[in-house]
């Protein structure tokens, strides 16, 4: 899909103009206030759309009205919503060239139509071997050009992330994502099993043995000069979450090859950093293994070395996740950062807290976890913080080793958080669990089923905001 600026859309040659309508207030077309608003009683709700002939009389064969619901409630996120709506509106009558023609909107509505419009563009079907041509090849639209390509590329860095995400465990091995990462034109080093036992990573190493797959332990850096900040992304990178020799039930299984979402959602930052080139060091930080019961399988009950010394007893080899980033942050804490930010589709016990609607986020730091909610907010992600009280660490005490994996049911998302934190040491850090954001079970907003991209749009902005 092309997105271009031009002036006066409804002049342009196109097989649709979209035009929008606030509730109980008028298009810009004529044509569209008298059909859909005179004539059909079409209101203009939130979302609704209307589709108009236009009998040769105009340049555009038809008009969709979009529906923008009541002015005084509308913003930038309704705004990508709708628009979202109207572009797959128009693909579903098979439009090919749709330009738009936005009016009353007081608001720079540059960057969330383009997140919109991009959205509504993206699908998986890379294994159909009928594809369905839908797309919209051609958008107009009256914008800032800058903040359009802007926002292109953080559309594009979602895609990214989605298609990785999307891709079935048997293809998306370690070995893939590590060689995604060499690819993406960064410093970039891979540690293989071996160099992994020699930093000490006993913990990420445990969770990869029962599997055929080898683990990678993958690094990228992105520099600029004088950069103002530090910040390494850490992504839980679990290409297939079979729950290991305490294995989850058929059903818990079946989305499990989403268990490096995390892990996508940083490599699709990583992918577009250069290009959008803000002014902070990155480190993107991957642990990426199988959790598998196969023969050489870790058990419960053995107790594991992670990289600062810290034993852990196996309490539940399904809590592998947490061991993972144990080294990861480990890691990334001796690399001199000023912020570590995890990102991981983490504990069942979040998304049965938020469901699909927002993410967890747990932090220690105030600030930094303010700063990430609300750039998340901007940007048509949801992030909800959750407490990261010590008690939670209670039950999380071993009769034989410095800590179990897994502590009580009750506040699992809490006592994941405060496992992490053990390994986290002299810098601020907030850690994102996407478990039930990650991997969409219906249509949500303007994202389709299957994986969402999350945290991309919010860890790009939040690096550009620096
Ligand atoms: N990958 C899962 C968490 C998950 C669940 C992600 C559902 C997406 C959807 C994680 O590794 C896991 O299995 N967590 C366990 C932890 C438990 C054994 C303490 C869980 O949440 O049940
Ligand atoms: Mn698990
Ligand atoms: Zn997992």
């Amino acid at each position: 899909m092309i997105i271009k600026i031009i002036n006066e859309t409804q002049n342009q040659e196109c097989d649709v103009l979209v035009v929008n309508k606030f509730e109980n207030e008028k298009t810009i077309s004529e044509i569209a206030n008298k059909y859909a608003v005179e004539e059909d009683n079409f209101e203009g709700k939130f979302g609704e759309t209307y589709i108009l002939p236009t009998y040769g009389q105009e340049k555009h064969r038809k008009v969709i009205v979009i529906g923008f619901g009541k002015k005084e409630e509308f913003n930038p996120n309704k705004l990508r919503e709708a628009i979202a709506k109207a572009v797959k509106k128009a693909m579903s009558i098979e439009a090919k060239t749709v330009a738009f023609k936005l009016d009353g909107i007081e608001f720079d509505y540059s960057e969330q139509f383009t997140m919109g419009a991009k959205i509504a563009d993206y699908k998986f079907d890379k294994y159909k071997s009928e594809k369905k041509d839908k797309d919209v090849k051609e958008i107009f639209v009256e914008a800032n050009e800058s903040i359009v390509r802007k926002a292109e590329k953080i559309a594009d860095a979602m895609a990214f992330t989605r298609n990785l995400a999307n891709e079935p465990a048997q293809f998306a091995t370690p070995t893939e994502l590590a060689s995604i990462a060499c690819d993406l034109g960064l410093e970039t080093k891979v540690y293989d099993k071996e160099e992994c036992e020699k930093m000490g990573m006993g913990a990420f190493l445990a969770v990869g043995r029962g599997s055929s797959q080898e683990p990678k332990f993958i690094h990228m850096k992105y520099t600029c000069e004088n950069p103002k900040k530090k910040i390494a992304l850490v992504g839980k990178g679990i290409t297939f979450d079979s729950g290991g020799l305490d294995i989850k039930p058929a059903s818990s299984m079946l989305t499990m090859k989403d268990d490096m979402s995390g892990a996508a959602c940083v490599l699709g930052v990583m992918s577009i950093i250069k290009e959008l080139a803000p002014q902070v060091e990155v480190h993107g930080i991957i642990a990426a293994c199988e959790n598998m019961p196969g023969c050489s399988a870790y058990k419960p009950g053995d107790i594991l070395i992670a990289k600062n010394g810290k034993t852990i007893e196996v309490d539940n080899t399904d809590a592998e996740g947490r061991l993972t980033l144990a080294d990861a942050l480990c890691y990334a804490c001796e690399l001199g950062v000023d912020e570590v930010i995890d990102i991981a589709t983490l504990t069942g016990a979040c998304m049965v807290a938020l469901g699909s609607q927002a993410a967890g986020i747990m932090g220690n730091d105030t600030e930094m976890v303010k700063a990430l909610i609300e750039t998340a907010q901007r940007n048509g992600e949801r992030f909800w913080e959750l407490p990261l009280w010590e008690e939670y660490a209670d039950s999380l005490k071993s009769d034989v080793a410095d800590m179990k994996n897994t502590g009580s049911r009750w506040g699992g998302a809490q006592t994941a958080g405060v496992f992490l934190q053990k390994f986290v040491k002299d810098v601020k850090w907030a850690h994102i669990d996407i478990a039930g954001v990650a991997f969409l079970e219906s249509v949500h907003k303007e994202l389709c089923k299957g994986a969402s991209g999350a945290g991309v749009r919010t860890l790009l902005n939040y690096l550009l905001e620096v």
